[in-house]
């Protein structure tokens, strides 16, 4: 390859909050462009955001459907080689599938679809069209995260028995969705982000990162799904016994209305050997625990030596690297790998090491089994002995 690839954006206006991220991260490489883009549902926001971007006229559309017609149509090398969606939720399946069908790799945010049953289909698409989709589970960007999985995948843990994996934010504690906040008001909106709230947009998280790190899959959920603030129509808090299919159980909490929290996701992994404790606010240390060891505290750029955490990382030890470099590395992976098979190259297992099709799909399956758990107070609650 000797140019950049060229992205399309759908979504990512002006006052959006994480096209602009997945802009910064594309952009840090030096392997992307941005060429083109429908950043609004608002025909005049998307061209003045696209102007914002310093896009020519031509290359900012009113609609994605307009995009993805008149893309198709460009001299390849000059139109775009792939699109990232970053729309709310129930505008995730319509871009996603033209898209494909139209010749164009995805990247895509999380949740991937509105519904388990439009992630099915996008399945069957990448499979049928042989396109890559790249799914932005931002946590698994993160080398330290990357080191915990290899060490787990090594076996230095020996056999996974435990996890626990929290996710407090505190954003959505009150009613921000009726005082003007964007992002809220559609998070909290069914019709636009599903059937779950905070389960769909931060506990989709939690789970990624416990089957991520461990390699292993849920299989059943107990749940209890919570509404705190009155009116809200979705889930803005929640908590679940996990099993897995090795036998090692775990506990997944999620929620948005943990006051005063920032975005304090944890995780701790428990094998029979040790265990291992990463958390988002101190992204560079990984903390490992050993039953015949003293502590450990590795630390990404000196201490964490595996090829992961190298490749996954670009600064010397103790400059620090947060989330646009998180999410870089998925799009950097992505890119290198989408730039080896154009090459006609195989790409290494370090460039295909990004979430894809069948990590959206165990995102959605998550969801589905939350919300019919979680709402059921029939079969899991058992009251204490009453002792008149
Ligand atoms: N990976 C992460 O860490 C992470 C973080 C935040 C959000 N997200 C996901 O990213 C997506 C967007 O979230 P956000 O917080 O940026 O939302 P947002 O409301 O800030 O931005 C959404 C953008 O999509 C645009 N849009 C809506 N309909 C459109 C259409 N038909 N055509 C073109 N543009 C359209 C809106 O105008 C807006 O610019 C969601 O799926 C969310 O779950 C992921």
């Amino acid at each position: 390859m000797n140019r950049k690839l060229k992205m399309g954006m759908v979504g990512g206006g002006i006052k959006a909050f994480i096209g602009a991220v997945h802009r910064h991260a594309a952009l840090m490489d030096n392997h992307i462009e941005l060429v083109c883009g429908c950043f609004s549902s608002n025909p005049s926001i998307s061209k003045e955001s696209g102007k914002l971007y310093h896009l020519p006229d031509n290359r900012i559309y009113e609609t994605y459907q307009e995009m993805f017609e008149k893309e198709a149509q460009l001299p390849e090398g000059e139109k775009m080689d792939f699109v990232s969606i970053v729309t709310p939720n129930s505008v995730h399946f319509g871009p996603a599938i033209m898209a494909l069908d139209n010749g164009f790799h995805v990247v895509i945010d999380k949740p991937i679809t509105f519904t388990l049953e439009e992630a099915l289909k996008l399945k069957d698409k990448i499979e049928e069209t042989g396109l890559i989709l790249a799914l932005t589970h931002t946590y698994s960007g993160y080398p330290a995260v990357k080191h915990a999985r290899q060490m787990v995948a090594n076996g230095e843990l020996g056999k996974i028995r435990k996890v626990y994996v929290e996710y407090p934010q505190g954003w959505l504690a009150s009613d921000v969705e009726n005082q003007g906040n964007i992002q809220a008001a559609w998070r909290t909106d069914p019709n636009r982000s599903g059937k779950a709230g905070c389960m769909g947009d931060i506990g989709t998280h939690a789970h990624h990162l416990a089957e991520y790190i461990t390699g292993l899959k849920v299989t059943e959920i107990c749940a209890e799904l919570s509404i705190f603030v009155p009116n809200r129509k979705l889930d803005d808090d929640g908590a679940a016994l996990l099993r897995f299919d090795n036998g090692a159980t775990g506990v997944l909490m999620a929620s948005q209305v943990a006051a005063g929290e920032e975005n304090a996701l944890k995780i701790r992994v428990y094998g029979e050997k040790g265990g291992l404790e990463w958390l988002q606010h101190d992204p560079n240390s990984l903390i490992v625990k050993w039953t015949d060891k003293p502590l450990q505290v590795l630390r990404v750029g000196t201490s964490m030596n595996s090829s992961v955490a190298l490749h996954n990382s670009r600064t010397p030890g103790g400059h620090p690297e947060g989330y646009i470099e998180a999410f870089a590395n998925i799009y950097r992976n992505f890119a290198l790998t989408l730039m080896s098979k154009m090459d006609g190259k195989e790409p290494s297992p370090e460039m295909l090491d990004f979430p894809g099709v069948e990590d959206g799909v165990r995102g959605m399956q998550f969801i589905e089994t939350m919300v019919k758990a979680g709402y059921d107070d029939t079969t899991k609650w058992v009251k204490f002995p009453d002792l008149q």
